[in-house]
């Protein structure tokens, strides 16, 4: 089987709605080789929830590479035999539908002897996700930027940052991306959309530059977290621990629920652990460094 390792990825980052993530060294794999039937095995997070059919999206993902074409002389396999381990918790906000996604499409393309390049594949990806700012980061690693076209192609860059210690609170709840999307306004006031592009700026140059002092202000967000705080109980009082206990930074984690903090101080983790159980939801803490690798194909038996 060819085998790929796809890094969990926080997306938005506070301001960057749609236009940062980040890679984080939580890893799934997706192995896979051509078969005559489809099958599907599924170890770790969501062994029970998660479909064994052709519905499961890294499964799709491999079909829709398949299905942009092969090498020239060589016919697309007629199905797909398919194995995740899942680290990342799943609907968390740490990007495990874009790991599937990326997986079974990397996957598919190195099994394939690839025919679809990295732009390519990004594209191919960010289609079946809707967004490309887990998409990108879950295969380029680092720090991304990135941005839909009108033409729906995605054009993203990479950068690593400086210094950057990483703390997450994955609460025991589930957020809906698609929900959580819902809840956002058609219209935002100009200087809602103001205070985001500033911030933003100042984030990509502050963790590009090490300048931790700066995250308090760049972290800040009023386009997509005031609206989804209703769906994470506690998110402004976790927000104020972190800060209390010395974050420079901090923010929702993509859509949520989790939520990620930076900053070096050793009480972060614990003080968002608490805030979260003061308002009824427990949790979990991870320290997460930053995975500049991306997506690795490893061969493999
Ligand atoms: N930018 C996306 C959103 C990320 O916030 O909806 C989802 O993980």
């Amino acid at each position: 089987m060819i085998r790929v390792r796809v890094p969990a990825t926080t997306a938005n980052l506070g301001p960057g709605f749609d236009a940062l993530g980040l890679a984080l060294r939580l890893h799934n794999t997706v192995a896979i080789e051509a078969a005559e039937e489809p099958r599907i095995e599924i170890e770790g997070e969501g062994a029970v929830s998660l479909p064994r059919d052709p519905s499961h999206l890294a499964y799709r993902a491999a079909l829709a590479v398949a299905g942009a074409g092969t090498p020239r002389g060589t016919a697309a396999p007629r199905a797909f035999h398919l194995r995740q381990h899942n680290r990342i918790p799943l609907a968390r906000g740490l990007g495990s539908s874009a790991a599937a996604i990326v997986g079974g499409a990397a996957a598919a393309n190195a099994l394939l002897g690839g025919p679809l390049d990295t732009q390519a594949l990004i594209d191919l990806c960010a289609g079946l996700e809707g967004h490309p700012d887990n998409v990108a980061p879950a295969v380029l690693g680092g720090l991304v930027a990135c941005v839909t076209t009108e033409a729906g192609k995605i054009r993203s860059t990479r950068l690593i940052p400086k210094r950057l210690r990483v703390v997450i609170a994955i609460p025991e709840f589930a957020v809906s991306t698609a929900e959580a999307r819902r809840l956002l306004p058609e219209t935002v006031p100009f200087r809602d959309a103001v205070f985001n592009v500033t911030r933003t700026a100042l984030l990509v140059a502050s963790l590009v530059e090490g300048r931790t002092e700066m995250l308090d202000e760049a972290t800040r967000d009023r386009l997509h977290q005031p609206y989804r705080a209703r769906l994470v109980p506690g998110l402004e009082a976790v927000f104020a621990a972190a800060r209390e206990a010395g974050a420079h930074g901090v923010a929702l984690s993509g859509s949520g629920p989790t939520v990620v903090a930076f900053g070096e101080a050793p009480g972060i983790g614990e003080a968002m652990r608490r805030a979260f159980e003061a308002a009824g939801a427990g949790c979990r803490v991870l320290g997460a460094e930053v995975d500049t690798e991306g997506t690795v194909v490893e061969r493999d038996s």
